[in-house]
């Protein structure tokens, strides 16, 4: 069946000439037309026409966009929506002062969402993650990264990538599976970091790759977590057993973690609010996206990526919400992209480009999906907006009215 969607306001398509990423300025370019109207077929799209070809006998069913704006699906590259507990007694302690860091060596921070987890069923988790990706999916997100990490043992790290897979099943997204099992040391390996490091490169990386459980192998390189001569070590397992590689890095210090990223051409290196000027120079001729992720320099009150410096650079730049329960507990993509601008003086056109296309890419996934491109999945976001700045400048609100995953109409206000 052939289903057309008619005559949208504006449809900005981000498109990249097939490049299926944008690099620097050409994040400046989002590929907006007036008087067209998009044709779907079997999930995909099959072309974009001018409003005055549109002949009937083209299609059979149609959605009447008139006065709306539709963009490419919103791809959400990183977040930790596998969680179950609260720390909203260490925001408390936050907000007085104590810092992330320091929560988490006085035994809170990660380890605290561990517990909560690991006294987690199968059940319960299903039934507390699922809600979060429906507010996701009522965004207009199309496709979600979600990792493990706050499981910690062979089981519970197991179990929270089971879960992820039942949730990709039963939800109309696509979520692609994180393995994190490097997010930090459990107490029961706080004096044997080896033996930790034995059992995910030995037991859980190839029980995640030879059960399919996890597309990457993400790590937290930082001083209170892994160095980087450990992350190199868990990173050459995980691609000698076919996974790829995501990498949290200068986020508070900066060790050595993003030098081994780019050096082993992860297809993502995460966070960067720390990153030095000379650093900048490596993403100029580099594939690996650089994600930077506002909502975690907003939620704990600190420095900001250098987003400007780094698309000067020509860097592939993304944004996210790492939406966790410690450093961003924020799964408002809305307000991400408005921080994006206010705080990281990122244009409304650049933004656009990081959470579509270069969101794609830091999935590896820009050859199927964020851009209105002939042959890609019909994935749409569609918003009730005058202009496509409204959707930025309205923070925090949500103007999607419309979110379509390949060809289906998932959700509607
Ligand atoms: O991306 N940096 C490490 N991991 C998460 C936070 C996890 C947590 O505090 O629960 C992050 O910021
Ligand atoms: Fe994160």
């Amino acid at each position: 069946m052939i289903t057309l969607l008619r005559n949208p306001k504006q449809i900005i398509s981000i498109d990249s000439n097939g490049k299926n990423c944008k690099r620097g300025k050409e994040m400046h370019d989002i590929g907006l037309l007036l008087e067209h109207s998009i044709l779907l077929e079997n999930g995909k799209i099959k072309s974009i026409i001018h409003n005055s070809e549109i002949e009937n006998s083209q299609f059979q069913s149609e959605i009447n966009l008139t006065n709306k704006i539709v963009l490419p699906g919103f791809v959400e590259c990183h977040t930790h929506t596998a969680f179950s507990g609260s720390r909203a007694e260490e925001f408390k302690f936050k907000l007085n002062g104590v810092s992330y860091e320091d929560i988490s060596k006085r035994g809170g921070g990660i380890t605290n969402t561990m517990n909560a987890v690991r006294n987690s069923s199968f059940d319960e988790l299903i039934k507390l993650i699922k809600p979060r990706i429906d507010y996701f999916i009522s965004q207009g997100i199309t496709t979600l990264e979600i990792k493990s990490g706050y499981g910690l043992s062979f089981y519970d790290e197991i179990k929270l990538l089971q879960v992820i897979k039942e949730l990709n099943k039963i939800c109309k997204i696509d979520i692609i599976p994180t393995f994190l099992g490097a997010h930090t040391f459990p107490p029961e390996y706080k004096n044997d970091n080896d033996k930790y490091i034995d059992l995910i490169i030995n037991e859980l990386i190839p029980y995640v790759a030879n059960h399919n459980l996890a597309k990457f192998c993400d790590v937290f390189c930082e001083s209170t977590a892994f160095s980087a001569k450990q992350t190199e070590i868990i990173f050459k397992e995980a691609v000698k057993n076919g996974l790829k590689l995501k990498l949290h890095t200068e986020q508070f210090n900066s060790i050595g973690g993003l030098e081994v990223g780019i050096k082993m051409s992860a297809t993502s290196v995460d966070h960067l609010e720390v990153l030095q000027d000379h650093q900048i120079e490596l993403f100029k001729t580099s594939d690996t996206t650089a994600v930077l992720l506002p909502g975690v320099s907003f939620f704990l009150d600190y420095e900001y990526a250098p987003a400007r410096k780094l698309i000067e650079a020509n860097a592939i730049v993304a944004l996210a919400t790492d939406f966790n329960p410690g450093s961003s507990h924020i799964s408002n993509f809305q307000l991400i992209m408005s921080l994006a601008a206010i705080k990281m003086k990122m244009t409304i056109e650049e933004i656009l480009s990081a959470v579509t296309i270069n969101a794609a890419k830091a999935l590896d996934i820009s050859e199927s999906v964020g851009s209105i491109e002939i042959g890609k999945n019909a994935d749409f976001s569609v918003f009730d907006a005058i202009d496509y700045s409204e959707i930025i400048y309205n923070v925090g609100k949500n103007l999607n009215v419309m979110t379509i995953k390949k060809g289906e109409v998932i959700y509607e206000a």
